[in-house]
């Protein structure tokens, strides 16, 4: 190579030419320094400052920082990553948008609801099934008796009442009892060769149980009943039908999960046994008499077990514990959760990682909204009043379960999961709320079927103007303002297609954040 000399980063030397920046550099080392504002054809930007290295005692933009012979510079260090977090955070300071819809926080395994909503609305039902039991063991039952905190925060609720969001679970699941090509379990990943006991068949175990065996783990259940579903077998018929819990069992068992019944801890099964057939043992037992605590010989607190809340883990690495037998659970979504908590440590535990809890996944918030900004919110979504099932023992038709869904106003970001942005602020841990001032108010110039910008989106990184102006759209886009209140807009106050005339589809590709997207790609 012409001219080729050697930098250092990391302690490790990579061969690179004058003229290159340290970014290229890094990325032929495999290093992903992350970065909002750059794009080759644009030339520097320099405008994010998210794209940091050390450099001579200094922190400079990798991005914009050429190269020179012998060179020394730190990347992965905690110093830089800690200035990449708060580069990240300053970012979200005014930041308008929520990644995860309020719902979708608030429901403690995490349903995409308003995927899941679109979908009914759209009357795709096996997508709505996919999209529901990604997330819901025992979707069915938790269709009729779950608590519903989901529905407690949704933006419907402020004006008239909230999306139906538990109905339309149990609409799905009702559908699918009916129709087996909707019920149709999705293949788990190959199997992994490592087994899991898990004893105890209540929501809490079979909840643990559902998520690890999609892990291709081999899963048997054992309980000292003569049937699955502890604490759900004693709920009234009204409440949940026999049929609906068993439907349940039923596609557990088509997932490929194991039970066996009347076998309880002591009698016949030990722990020194179990351990010798299966990698991992989970004790889900629910809440225990003395005697059988006794009998498990496992350190107590009072008559629970006594675990470490961060792993779930006994004293015993390999066994873990969790639901009312660690802490009385009311609430049953709340069991379940406590389950995916238990299978998230020992999935980790079973591929050799660190053993903790699953993060929160990371998401700004845009909290509660003004009420002028609740009327945009309500005048871009389709349905309007609720919509209560003519017969309410049968549910909603198909059509009222449509009309219900298309109450929900997608709250949710529609750059969620392809947003560069978001996803470098998970990657580093970055905290939202960290520098939060008073936030934009809630804009949205929209173009029928077209492009949709949403300033509060718009983290200024220069992009979509510089492709304007290489492209030489007649009019563009342009920063306006000053000081804090720069912005990017069309001139003149023009609307934004006539800005953005032929290069559109690259600036909404290129757009490191959920500001510019395509109507059809947005709720
Ligand atoms: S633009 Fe990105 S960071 Fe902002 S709300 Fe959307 S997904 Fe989240
Ligand atoms: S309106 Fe839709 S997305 Fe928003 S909180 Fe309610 S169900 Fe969730
Ligand atoms: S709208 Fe333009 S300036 Fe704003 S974040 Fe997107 S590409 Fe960058
Ligand atoms: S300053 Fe380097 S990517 Fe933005």
């Amino acid at each position: 190579m012409s001219g080729a000399f050697t930098i250092t980063i990391d302690g490790r030397p990579v061969e690179t030419r004058p003229g290159e920046n340290i970014l290229a550099a890094a990325r032929t080392l495999g290093i992903d320094i992350p970065t909002l504002c750059h794009l080759e054809k644009c030339g520097p930007l320099n405008t994010c400052q998210v794209c940091l290295v050390k450099l001579n005692g200094k922190l400079v933009p990798s991005c914009g920082t050429k190269v020179t012979p012998g060179m020394v510079v730190e990347s992965e260090t905690e110093e830089v990553h800690e200035a990449r977090r708060t580069a990240l955070e300053l970012l979200f300071s005014d930041h308008v948008g929520d990644c995860l819809s309020p719902c979708h926080r608030l429901c403690p395994l995490m349903l995409n609801i308003p995927l899941m909503l679109r979908h009914i609305e759209a009357g795709r039902l096996d997508d709505a099934s996919h999209t529901m039991r990604q997330a819901l063991p025992l979707a069915g039952v938790l269709g009729r008796l779950c608590h519903h905190p989901c529905e407690q925060g949704c933006r419907r609720g402020n004006w008239a009442s909230p999306a139906a969001i538990r109905d339309m679970e149990r609409f799905v699941t009702d559908r699918e009892r009916e129709d087996s090509s909707l019920a149709q379990v999705p293949p788990g990943k190959a199997a992994t060769g490592k087994s899991i006991v898990i004893v105890g068949a209540g929501p809490t175990g079979l909840a643990a149980g559902f998520l690890l065996r999609r892990e291709g783990h081999a899963v048997t259940v054992v309980d000292r009943r003569s049937h699955a579903g502890g604490t759900l077998c004693g709920v009234a018929e009204d409440l949940l039908p026999a049929a609906v819990l068993e439907a349940e069992i039923r596609w557990l068992e088509r997932m490929g999960m194991e039970f066996r019944f009347n076998a309880d801890l002591g009698n016949p099964l030990t722990l020194d046994g179990l351990s010798r057939g299966f990698d991992v043992i989970l004790i889900a037992v629910g809440e225990m008499t003395d005697a059988e605590a006794a009998r498990l010989g496992l350190p107590l607190i009072g008559n629970s077990l006594r675990t470490n809340p961060n792993t779930c883990q006994t004293p015993l690495p390999h066994v873990f514990a969790a639901g009312s037998c660690v802490r009385p659970q009311k609430q049953l979504v709340k069991a379940m959760a406590e389950g995916r908590a238990a299978a998230e440590c020992m999935q980790r535990y079973l591929s050799g990682k660190p053993v903790r809890r699953p993060e929160k996944p990371f998401t700004s918030m845009m909290g509660r909204l003004e009420p002028g900004e609740l009327k945009l919110f309500i005048s871009a979504a389709r349905g309007g009043e609720s919509v209560a099932p003519c017969d309410r023992c049968a549910g909603h038709t198909k059509a009222e379960a449509a009309t219900e869904s298309a109450r929900c106003l997608h709250c949710d970001c529609a750059s969620s999961g392809n947003c560069v942005l978001q996803h470098y602020a998970q990657t580093y841990g970055a905290d939202a709320n960290r520098f939060r001032s008073e936030r934009r108010h809630f804009e949205q110039q929209r173009q029928p079927g077209g492009i949709i910008f949403e300033p509060g989106k718009c983290i200024l990184c220069g992009i979509c103007v510089k492709l304007c102006e290489l492209a030489q759209e007649p009019l563009g886009l342009t920063f306006i303002g000053r000081g804090f209140d720069v912005r990017v807009a069309v001139p003149f106050n023009e609307a934004i297609e006539r800005g953005l005339q032929t290069v559109a589809a690259e600036c909404v590709d290129q757009c490191p954040t959920g500001a510019l997207v395509f109507a059809d790609r947005a709720g």
